[in-house]
This record gives C-alpha cells, sequence and structure tokens, in this order.
C-alpha cells in the first residue's frame, strides 16, 4: 500500500471540502466538521497528480511530505495572455539556418526545469531528456552519424532517402539532417508505457514553445527518425534503449527573422458533433 503521507493542519484548514471534490479517483474523504483524510484501502489509486495540495487555498494540507510554502502561488496575471499564446504560435517557424554558438547553460536549464512540469498519461516522470547542449558535441554526433550511414550503405543499405540526404551533406555540405543547429532536444520513453508517443510529442510541443518564447529557432527532426530506423547504431549513438520510443528537435540561435508569418493555405477541418 502506497504511503501518501497525508497531513492536514487542523487549525488552519477550513474544511471546505475542496481538496476532497477535487480528487480525480476520490481517494479523500471528509466527516462532518471534521478535516479531510484518505479512505482507507484507496491509497494505490493516488496517481500523485496532487491536485489536493494544489487547490488548498490556506495551504493546510500536506501529501508526500511535501511544504505548500515551497510552491509556486498561482497567479494568472503572469500568465501570457490569449493574444500574446497566438501570436507566439503563429510567429514560430521551423528554423533552418543557426548560428554557431551555443545557448548559455541557464537558458538551456531553465527550459529544462519548465519542461518538468509537462503532464503525461498517467502522471509518470518516466520521460527521458536527452540534450546536445554544445555544438562541438553536435558536430560530433553528425559526423558520427553519417559515417554510420556511409557504412551501412556501401554494406548495402538500399535507401534513397539516406543516400540522398548523405551526399547532400558530403558533397555539397549542406547539413539537412540538423541544418547547422547547434543544439538538439530528445526525448524519449520505454515502448511499453501507455500513451509513449503522445508524451513524447506532448513534451517536445511544450519544448518548442518555451524555446521561441526565449527567441531561439527550432525545427522538429523527424529525418533523424527515418535515419534511426534505416541505419544500425544510430539508435546506440543516441543512447537509447532498443524499444524506446523518441522523437527530436534541433535548436539554437537563429541565424534567420521573419518578417511576417505564413498565412495557412487550406485549413484543418473542424468537426462538431452536435
Ligand atoms: C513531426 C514533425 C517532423 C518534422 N520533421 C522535419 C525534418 O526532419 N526536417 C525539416 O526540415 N523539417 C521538419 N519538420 C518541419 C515541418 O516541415 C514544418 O513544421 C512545416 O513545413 C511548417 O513550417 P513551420 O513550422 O515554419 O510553420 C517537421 C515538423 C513536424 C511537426
Amino acid at each position: 500500500m502506497k504511503d501518501l503521507r497525508f497531513k492536514v493542519d487542523g487549525e488552519s484548514c477550513s474544511r471546505c471540502r475542496l481538496c476532497v471534490d477535487d480528487c480525480p479517483n476520490r481517494v479523500l474523504t471528509q466527516r462532518d466538521g471534521a478535516c479531510p483524510e484518505v479512505v482507507a484501502g484507496r491509497e494505490d489509486l493516488c496517481f500523485g497528480c496532487q491536485h489536493c495540495f494544489a487547490i488548498c487555498p490556506s495551504g493546510s494540507l500536506s501529501i508526500f511530505g511535501l511544504d505548500p510554502a515551497g510552491s509556486e502561488i498561482r497567479d494568472p496575471a503572469g500568465f501570457p495572455s490569449p493574444e500574446a499564446m497566438g501570436r507566439l504560435i503563429r510567429n514560430r517557424r521551423s528554423v533552418r539556418k543557426y548560428e554557431r554558438e551555443n545557448v548559455p547553460a541557464e537558458v538551456i536549464d531553465g527550459i529544462l526545469a519548465d519542461l518538468q512540469y509537462v503532464p503525461t498519461a498517467q502522471n509518470k516522470r518516466y520521460l527521458k531528456f536527452t540534450v546536445v547542449d554544445d555544438y562541438r558535441v553536435m558536430d560530433g554526433l553528425r559526423e558520427r552519424i553519417v559515417s554510420l550511414a556511409e557504412k551501412a550503405l556501401a554494406g548495402g543499405l538500399d535507401s534513397r532517402f539516406v543516400a540522398g540526404v548523405v551526399k547532400y551533406m558530403r558533397r555539397d555540405g549542406v547539413d539537412v539532417l540538423f541544418r547547422g543547429a547547434p543544439h538538439l532536444m530528445l526525448v524519449s520513453a520505454h515502448e511499453g508505457q501507455v500513451s509513449a508517443a503522445q508524451d513524447v510529442s506532448l513534451a517536445l510541443a511544450y519544448f518548442e514553445l518555451l524555446a521561441a518564447s526565449r527567441g531561439l529557432g527550432t525545427c522538429w527532426c523527424g529525418f533523424l527518425g527515418v535515419f534511426e530506423r534505416a541505419v544500425p547504431g544510430v539508435r546506440e549513438a543516441l543512447g537509447l534503449g532498443a524499444t524506446d520510443a523518441f522523437y527530436s528537435v534541433y535548436f539554437g540561435p537563429p541565424a534567420v527573422r521573419y518578417a511576417r508569418a505564413p498565412q495557412r493555405l487550406g485549413t484543418s477541418a473542424i468537426a462538431r458533433l452536435a
């Protein structure tokens, strides 16, 4: 049975029941005039969302030994406005030209700290964020992947896509794989986890917006997935386990500025059930 270390300060608790009513799995109960408590036998149904802890107006409740005083106070006045969010989404771009310089470590660390708050399907912290935080390491990774691809092609790999990318990179010196980006953010998850692919993509979608809000360029790297599936050794070079699901986004200081947002041709279908 899970030890939730659930405690309520009986002096400051107003008995408002907000925590009881917000628990998604009805792990809490409250008798008339008493403080909330855990329903005996339902401890294992708690999946650690901390909604009880977060909703308590007086900070009277502790779970998992957490001190409410250590939490950020939620203040919607500090949120981006709907207009600001829309502007960011419309004006983020897939950047394919980068400065050859590192993003300061504290900027990357700040993004990684915010990424801890990305939701996952079962509220588990099982995602792995693999970061290339130095352009020289990125140079090494790029070279290793292209060399592995050359070896595979020499050994008979039949992939026009891989052959084409290698040709562009070696003959023309055009990095179509990572577009010269100094950094990579690769998110992975054990494939057996429920919603692994969704959790990975969601984390990268949040990453993209967090990076854009800091003036960084990003681009999703579908090509790396194609290489990983076709070329032996790429999965290992990325530090991935045999069955981990992954996706990646390369990023860095953009060497290109867009003056305006594009205008999407056509619109995605919007359906309404009645
Ligand atoms: C899942 C995914 C994979 C992508 N893979 C690549 C890629 O490997 N190389 C690339 O240059 N762009 C890639 N892109 C970028 C798309 O081409 C780009 O988002 C699209 O053309 C729209 O441009 P925008 O992002 O600037 O609005 C990818 C985008 C997504 C969402």
